[in-house]
């Protein structure tokens, strides 16, 4: 196969954003992206999303971009695979530019949530469950990982505080990140008197729906280079799946197939988990930070938020995770997160974090969850 790098990061701002249209956000992050690499060139388009069906009755998306940013003939696709898209519509375009098929890929996440009703969004995010035997009972996404976190407390002896410090370092990162869509730092009192919405899970141990895009523009390394600006490479790129029920699961407290991802990942990279600098994990909800942390290497089993207890977690700390904001503080637009993951973890190589950089940050970790652990998207990227 042959070498990917970026050439181009772009993304747009995380928020209820009812003045721009689906194809309007998707241009603009995949403009920024174009500017960012000073470089127009697109052969093939690929566009993740899991929601535009039911929340803009637009689907088609890959010919929507391409008409609306002028690149009519090239070839574009849309790929879903629930809060995965993003990553998989990457790892997509990965494969496209290192089996040499084509040179420059477009590769964009968007999503719009908050124009359809809380009700309706909570139903249409829950075909990321299994329609026949988990929703038919009428469980949300929600509900499903309260199940998952109350098992995870019980078997671990962890208590509802002990997941604070992930909740409250993505604020804390989120302040720094204009994209984000809060900026307002969370305290443990603020965590504890959060409302409920599916015990254990509060309101701020959950991800918010919001609107955005973000875009990644690949190309052979030799193409992205640019004076005075390190190249970031992408070292590894690797999905597994489980069970689409969590039920099925002989383990559920283990992500399993994040282990086999992660597994596959650090082998194409040659490297460990000893080895990288920060990771951006899906903590659509804390206890998927937890258990990320875990199956990625970083902790012991059950052991995730010690992490973050004992601040290992900040960008100052051994694995920090959530550096912009994570979905908690940056916001987690579905099917777009897992490219804003990789916008920001190239963001963090290229050294352009500020307040949250990572110190001599080399190698960045990037998983996305699609479904409670069921598709898992993880990617390396390496800095030249
Ligand atoms: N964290 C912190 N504040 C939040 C928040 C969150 N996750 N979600 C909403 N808020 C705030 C809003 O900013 C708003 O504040 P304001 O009144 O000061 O403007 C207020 O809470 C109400 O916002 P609203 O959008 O009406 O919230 P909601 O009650 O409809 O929805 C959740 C809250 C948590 C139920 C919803 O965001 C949700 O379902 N999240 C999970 C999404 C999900 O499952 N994603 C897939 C995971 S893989």
């Amino acid at each position: 196969m042959n070498p990917v790098a970026i050439a181009g990061i772009g993304q747009t701002p995380l928020r209820e954003n009812w003045g721009k249209s689906l194809k309007e956000l998707a241009g603009e992050a995949a403009f920024a992206a174009m500017y960012d690499a000073a470089d127009e060139r697109v052969d093939a388009i690929f566009v993740g999303n899991m929601l535009s069906g039911m929340s803009s009755g637009q689907a088609h998306l890959g010919t929507m971009l391409a008409d609306w940013i002028g690149k009519r003939g090239a070839e574009a696709v849309k790929v879903e695979s629930a809060c995965s898209s993003g990553g998989s519509a990457l790892r997509m375009g990965i494969l496209a530019v290192a089996s040499g098929e084509f040179e420059n890929v477009l590769v964009v996440g968007v999503e719009k949530m908050t124009e359809v009703k809380g009700p309706d969004i909570t139903a249409a995010l829950a075909t990321a469950a299994d329609a026949d035997w988990e929703v038919v009972h009428g469980v949300s996404f929600v509900a499903l990982n309260a199940l998952l976190m109350r098992r995870y407390m019980h078997e671990h002896g962890w208590q509802h505080d002990d997941f604070a410090p992930f909740s409250i370092n993505a604020h804390a990162n989120a302040i720094h990140n204009p994209f984000a869509r809060f900026h307002q730092p969370l305290t443990l009192e603020g965590y504890r008197k959060a409302p409920m919405v599916s015990s254990p899970i509060n309101l701020m141990d959950a991800s918010p729906t919001c609107d955005g895009a973000a875009a990644v523009l690949l190309t052979r390394p030799e193409r992205a280079r640019k004076p005075g600006r390190p190249t970031v490479r992408i070292l590894a790129s690797a999905t597994a799946t489980d069970t689409l029920a969590v039920h099925s699961r002989k383990d559920p407290t283990w992500l399993r197939a994040a282990e086999q991802s992660v597994k596959a990942a650090y082998a194409q990279a040659g490297i460990g988990p000893e080895d990288i600098d920060l990771f951006e994990a899906h903590d659509a909800f804390s206890i998927m930070a937890a258990l990320s942390l875990e199956a990625c290497g970083f902790a012991e089993r059950g052991q995730g938020p010690r992490l973050a207890l004992d601040g290992e977690i900040t960008p100052r700390g051994r694995i920090p995770i959530a550096t912009r904001g994570g979905l908690k503080g940056r916001g987690h637009p579905v099917g777009a997160t897992g490219v804003y993951q990789v916008v920001e973890a190239a963001q963090q190589l290229r050294g352009e974090c500020g307040e949250t950089q990572v110190e001599n940050a080399r190698l960045a970790l990037t998983q996305n969850i699609g479904g409670s652990g069921a598709t898992i998207v993880t990617h390396i990227l390496g800095v030249e």
